[in-house]
């Protein structure tokens, strides 16, 4: 591909060199190989595919000025995959193999890392699910976990360009449920309420807690933030949501680079007018500004539905010069893959 096309490179699945695919039986973890194919077989009785006994991550490997790439805190993923396979009761993938599993991709996918520049990325999609013959509901005996991968460029259409949102009544997660882990149960419940959106026109839509249907809680495939009119960055704490590491990321950012002051707490839908900015933001969002949110026949427009506000895009330049090496990273957030 030259330079021109990865700019308008989407998030869908190419063909790639390899992949890596790895076994837990009798209670262990073999080696782990790399595959030439995206293909797998399993048992059609697997747990994950009838009762959803799944986890996945995603996360970026992205190339430098000087050619060489690097992955973005991939710890942070290391140690959410686990949570997620502690609660769907998964083997847990030991942080040494996810890292070295991801690393034995990007090295086998090299050629097909977009070039420094395009804004393009090699997605990673790290993910265990849960196999072998197994009708009742319960764990199954057996794991497989793989890492995956496709070069991608935006997941909202026009990058940088606001989007606009539509709040519904669906949930996404239960109050007590597996909002905070990432598995595919949330994805499968989160397909009809991104269509019904897609439908009339939005980006996607915006779920509200599930308790009290009065709060922001996320935004589809990312999590909320807000701009206040004197410089609060504001994102919701919700048990139901999925712990972005973006998120997390951007709120010390905020705090230690652009001195806002940060709250992690309640994003009261009837009360969005305090905000001056928004956006999603997430690993294959990165940023997306929110240039608009309806509600029921309201609409609420931030800072413009066309042009980004000057602190998103100020959080935008640092998350991306970070990534992509320009900028100078705090300790840990970046792995040289060598
Ligand atoms: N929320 C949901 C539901 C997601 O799927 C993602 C993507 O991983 C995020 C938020 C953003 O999380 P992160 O920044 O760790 O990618
Ligand atoms: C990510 O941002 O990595 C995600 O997993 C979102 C994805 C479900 C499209």
């Amino acid at each position: 591909m030259v330079k021109e096309d990865y700019k308008n490179l989407g998030f869908e699945c190419r063909e790639t060199n390899a992949n890596y695919i790895s076994y837990f039986k009798d209670g262990k973890w073999d080696e782990g190989k790399l595959k030439d194919t995206d293909c797998i077989t399993i048992s059609a009785f697997s747990p994950a595919l009838h009762y959803g006994q799944e986890a996945f991550e995603g996360l970026k490997a992205y190339r430098r000025s000087d050619g060489s790439i690097q992955m973005f805190r991939p710890t942070e993923n290391a140690k959410r995959l686990r949570r997620s396979c502690e609660r769907m009761l998964m083997p847990l993938v030991p942080e040494e193999k996810f890292i070295d599993a991801c690393e034995q991709v990007i090295k086998a996918n090299m050629d097909l890392i977009p070039p420094y520049g395009s804004g393009a990325t090699l997605y990673l999609r790290p993910f265990i699910i849960g196999v072998g013959r197994n009708l009742g509901v319960k764990p199954a005996k057996e794991y497989l976990f793989s890492v995956i991968c496709s070069p991608v460029g935006s997941y909202f259409k026009g990058g940088l360009a606001p989007n606009k949102f539509l709040i519904t009544d669906f949930d996404r997660a239960a109050p007590n449920g597996t909002g905070d882990s990432k598995v595919g149960g949330n994805y499968a419940a989160s397909l009809w309420p991104h269509q019904v959106a897609l439908d009339k026109g939005y980006a996607d839509c915006i779920y509200l807690d599930p308790l009290t249907h009065t709060k922001i809680d996320e935004v589809g495939a990312a999590n909320f933030f807000g701009i206040t009119r004197d410089n609060k960055f504001i994102t919701p704490k919700s048990s139901s949501i999925l712990p972005s590491i973006t998120k997390y990321s951007l709120m010390y950012l905020a705090k230690e680079k652009l001195n806002l002051e940060i709250i992690e707490g309640e994003v009261f839908v009837d009360k969005l007018d305090i905000f001056a900015e928004a956006g999603a933001c997430g690993t294959a969002a990165v940023i997306s500004p929110i240039g608009r949110i309806d509600v029921g026949n309201k609409q609420h427009v931030f800072y413009s539905e066309t042009e980004v506000g000057p602190i998103t895009r100020k959080l935008y330049d640092l998350l991306m010069g970070i990534q992509f090496g320009d900028i100078e990273a705090p300790e840990g957030w970046i792995h040289i893959v060598k």
